[in-house]
């Protein structure tokens, strides 16, 4: 299978010296053509700096290190001008929240037709109008006549993030990356959203990262999901076989704790605990400290990802002793 976007040893540290933030460290997963990456974990797992590396959206203070390849492409040795062309056309990112993205003072239409100029897609005016009115169809807007006049305060907060995907879509992105992109909106219109995104990925042949702590959100994108544990991932595969089948402690305790059709809320076992915070991370492995088959040797070494299930891997040796070795 061909890739297009592919991640090793992803390594986000910020700050230097003794207080080092070492939110991400050591990532890998690829992401095929038209194909999607759910990025699932709790919050603080470090889901939006794996996201945010990968465009290197980061000043001085943080140190990426690891490889990201975009086709045969090293993001991570390209010079900040060719990211400048990557960021927006090849890659495009839709962030958490709507309003943040866009500028309260222009309409929608000026913001929209403004990213299709500056990446030289349209010349005259009436070809950018109708490439803008286009867009907003396609993410289901409609009347974009009206709304392509609009200031982004005049729309309900789901026909916001639509115009933010409309934007991030106006290049064609190879790959599009949605850190987020439905927990700031509505519940009533999240499922609406999530359908938009198997929609425009299917019509456009996009690659989807999707990075979200909803497993619902997973289930209902399907693909392939890494469960992300303090900077790590514990567990990946296609979601389907994760969600029914989880092989890591961690992804067991975390779908143990939801709640099912039929069973009441507060009957589950949730995790006890919480997740390390970023400076407290120590050698071995970062659940051990929550986890209800931790042993000692678990606090000696982190474990890899290694193969469980065709197609699947996991990050833990005691759960499968016979990998050990190989590991
Ligand atoms: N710019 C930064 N400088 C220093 N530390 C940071 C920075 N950005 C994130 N962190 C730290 O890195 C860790 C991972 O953060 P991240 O934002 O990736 O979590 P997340 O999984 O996206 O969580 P959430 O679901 O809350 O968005 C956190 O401990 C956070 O405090
Ligand atoms: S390595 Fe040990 S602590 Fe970590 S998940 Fe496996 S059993 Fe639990
Ligand atoms: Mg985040």
């Amino acid at each position: 299978m061909s890739t297009q976007l592919k991640v090793r040893d992803l390594r986000t540290t910020f700050g230097s010296g003794e207080r080092d933030v070492r939110a991400v460290r050591g990532v890998d997963f690829d992401l095929a053509p038209g194909g999607t990456f759910v990025l699932l974990g709790e919050s603080g797992s470090g889901k939006s700096v794996t996201a945010r590396s990968i465009l290197r959206l980061y000043d001085a203070s943080a140190t990426i290190a690891g490889s990201v390849l975009l086709g045969d492409d090293e993001l991570t040795a390209m010079p900040e001008r060719s990211m400048r062309a990557v960021r927006g056309a090849r890659i495009a990112m839709v962030p958490q929240d709507p309003t943040g993205a866009l500028d309260p003072l222009r309409s929608i239409g000026a913001q929209i037709i403004e990213v299709l100029r500056a990446h030289g897609l349209v010349q005259d005016r009436r070809t950018a109008r109708a490439r803008a009115v286009d867009l907003l169809e396609r993410v289901g807007i409609a009347d974009p006549a009206r709304v392509i006049g609009a200031r982004p305060h005049q729309l309900s907060g789901g026909m916001r993030q639509r115009a933010v995907i409309a934007i991030s879509i106006a290049c064609r992105p190879e790959v599009l990356i949605a850190d987020e992109p439905t927990t700031a909106l509505d519940v009533t219109v999240q499922a609406a959203v999530i359908e938009l995104f198997t929609e425009l990925q299917r019509d456009l042949g996009m690659s989807l990262l999707m990075v979200t702590h909803d497993v619902g959100v997973a289930e209902e994108l399907g693909g392939q999901v890494g469960v992300m544990y303090a900077g790590r991932l514990l567990e990946t595969g296609p979601v389907g076989d994760v969600l029914a089948d989880p092989k890591h402690p961690y992804t067991q305790g975390l779908l143990a704790s939801l709640p099912v059709p039929g069973v009441e809320r507060g009957k589950l076992p949730a995790i006890p605990g919480r997740p390390p915070l970023t400076g407290e991370v120590s050698d071995g492995c970062a659940f051990a400290a929550r986890c209800p088959l931790a042993q000692d040797s678990c606090g000696s070494a982190v474990p890899v990802l290694v193969d469980v299930a065709t197609g699947r891997q996991a990050a833990c040796p005691v759960v499968n002793p016979s990998e050990r070795l190989s590991a």
